[in-house]
């Protein structure tokens, strides 16, 4: 939540900020600003509500030609309405320093009525504001001193960068629980909540870990923790800068729709041996051995379907009781951690406050964490015992596609490495290895029939309510598809197990409330039209995902199809159908498809 960026060297910060905070927007995007400072010690500040694009258009023609360094921000609001006077970067009251921050001070509230007792008077209601004044409070001449201090004072979640206008060529920050990198090409230094907003800018950036303290000047930059200097590795940044561009299509969303087949090659790669048949692969092989009695799964959102399918998988083909748990209700549950259990954190973003601080509870009791992440370099990548990173790319549309289908594959060469060493049949190892090669190809045939899933979306787009229903494997593409809609076209909808709509919610069904039923070729296809009789038996309309050699078609008012082959594959065609049907409505009812209204793509606050 929140994007923050900074830059200090010889040219003119702001539209490098404003560059940097576009590739940042998908951290939030209800107003932006920026504060640039010249040698002149003069600062400029640009603020908007609304996207960078409004920032942007608000600093046209302003001349901050000389202002070579600065600070911006893009903001999720946390604490405060969306005005311009809570938008960031915030100052002081002697309007020396200026601060952008991402994160929540957990203690603002009595740090504020203080610095008020002391005169001090806020002109918004952010928990950044408060730290701008108490760094005037606390200054003793020194930022870095001072910085030191005003880490002491401060509890909660911070990427914090300053600037000081009486020393321009200085960024300065702190870090505890929110991502922040460091990027520096000669003389020009960036700080960033995301390397990925540097891709195409440097080649290298460092991560900064918890309790850091940095300053960068000239060029040179220093790390201080608990008082010691330290020297961090730099990683390389392997992306090239298309990855950030749209290229012929008209959102990310679709662009990364598209990607999904090739996506799921680079899972495959390195993993699956599809001419040896088999699973192939270090840290599988370290992590089978290990003997794990049960698995539990803790993640949010896309990704906690994606672990809930990981059940199914888990269950079925390697026999492991498997548990899941939203992470949002991990952290304040009971937790029961053993060392029979592996623990499993699913995440693209690899920076979900909520799964991390879950994460963080399991590793001090001695749980084994395994993370399944996107981004490398992530916190939760690198505080995870071992795992698998996804290799989905980069993902900037708000609404994971191509993310969540290589989560499912990541699982499902989960299962078949620890099915493979128990009691999975052979036979039926085989066949779903056989099966997972034609993934790619399919769902690269299937998007050619996006404008049939067009017509459909089309067509129901007026109606306000949903249900998505599935069973066993097709629930959690249930749930998934159910959440897209809701994401990207503001409709409400449900997701529910086919079996369970008759235990209640059936009441709510009318001509008006239509229903999609997951339905392909699992053992449970029959029960699946018995709900689908259900629901139409009371006026009910009902869109079937179903099987191209499906025999009961006629039983829908409408449905999608796709290429028969394995329930443990099929899912990969049915979320693929239900991505497009949601990105398809949402076109039509003109929603902003990459940025949904008040979401952000990495939710980095509990
Ligand atoms: O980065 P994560 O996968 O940990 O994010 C968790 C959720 O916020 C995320 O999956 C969210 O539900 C999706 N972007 C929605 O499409």
């Amino acid at each position: 939540m929140c994007g923050i960026f900074g830059f200090t060297g010889k040219q003119d910060a702001a539209p490098l900020l404003l560059k940097g905070l576009s590739r940042l927007e998908y951290r939030g995007y209800d107003s932006a600003g920026i504060c640039v400072v010249n040698g002149n010690n003069n600062f400029y500040i640009g603020k908007a509500v609304g996207k960078v694009m409004e920032l942007r258009n608000r600093t046209e023609g302003v001349d901050l030609a000389g202002y070579t360094t600065g600070i911006g921000h893009t903001r999720w609001a946390t604490h405060g309405g969306v005005t311009t006077n809570n938008c960031h970067p915030h100052t002081s009251s002697d309007g020396r320093f200026a601060v952008v921050h991402n994160g929540i001070i957990e203690n603002y509230s009595e740090l504020r009525t203080m610095l008020q007792n002391e005169g001090y008077i806020f002109y918004g209601e952010t928990d950044t504001e408060v730290a701008a004044k108490l760094f005037e409070h606390l200054f003793d001449e020194d930022d870095f001193e001072t910085l030191k201090k005003l880490t002491t004072v401060i509890e909660g979640a911070y990427a914090l960068v300053f600037i000081d206008r009486e020393n321009p060529n200085r960024l300065f920050g702190a870090k505890l629980g929110s991502p922040l990198v460091i990027g520096i090409k000669g003389d020009s230094c960036y700080v960033s909540s995301d390397y990925r907003s540097l891709i195409g800018t440097v080649e290298e950036y460092i991560t900064l870990e918890d309790g850091d303290i940095f300053c960068i000047e000239n060029g040179d930059y220093r790390i201080v923790n608990c008082e010691v200097e330290l020297v961090r590795d730099k990683e390389s940044i392997t992306e090239k800068e298309q990855a950030m561009e749209l290229g012929d299509f008209p959102h990310f969303m679709l662009k990364e729709i598209h990607e999904q087949g090739e996506v799921l090659r680079n899972v495959f790669a390195g993993r699956v041996d599809f001419q040896e048949k088999t699973i192939r692969n270090n840290t599988l092989d370290e992590i089978v051995a290990q003997g794990f009695e049960r698995i539990h799964i803790i993640a949010s959102g896309t990704s906690y379907h994606a672990g809930y399918l990981g059940k199914q998988y888990l269950e079925h083909l390697a026999d492991l009781p498997t548990e899941v748990t939203v992470s949002t209700e991990f952290k304040y549950g009971k937790q029961f951690i053993d060392r029979k259990t592996l623990y499993i954190f699913v995440s693209q973003s690899g920076e979900t406050a909520d799964s991390l601080e879950s994460m963080k509870i399991v590793n001090e009791r001695g749980g084994y964490t395994f993370g399944i992440v996107n981004v490398p370099g992530s916190s939760i990548s690198r505080l995870a015992k071992s795992g698998l990173f996804t290799h989905a790319g980069v993902e900037v549309g708000v609404a994971s596609t191509k993310a969540f289908t290589a989560q499912i594959a990541t699982f499902l060469i989960l299962a078949l490495a620890f099915g493979q060493k128990k009691d999975l049949e052979y036979t039926r190892f085989l066949s779903i290895l056989e099966d997972m090669e034609k993934i790619p190809d399919r769902i690269e045939t299937l998007l050619k029939t996006s404008d049939r899933i067009r017509e459909v979306a089309e067509k129901y787009a007026r109606y306000p309510n949903f249900f998505y229903l599935g069973r066993s494997y097709e629930l959690p593409i249930a749930m998934e598809g159910s959440l897209k809609l809701k994401e990207l076209t503001y409709r409400h909808s449900e997701a529910y197990s086919s079996g369970e709509l008759k235990h209640g919610s059936l009441a709510l069904i009318d001509a008006d409330f239509p229903s999609i039923i997951i339905n392909g070729s699992s053992p449970l296809h029959g029960k699946n039209c018995s709900s689908v009789q259900e629901v139409k038996s009371r006026g009910g309309k009902m869109i079937g995902i179903i099987a191209s050699n499906d025999q009961k078609k006629d039983i829908y008012d409408d449905y999608l199809t796709f290429e028969a082959s394995l329930p443990e594959t099929e899912v990969f065609s049915e979320v693929v159908i239900l991505q497009l049907f949601a990105y398809h409505m949402a076109n039509a009812l003109g929603r902003d498809i990459d940025k949904p209204r008040n979401l952000a793509k990495s939710v980095t606050v509990e």
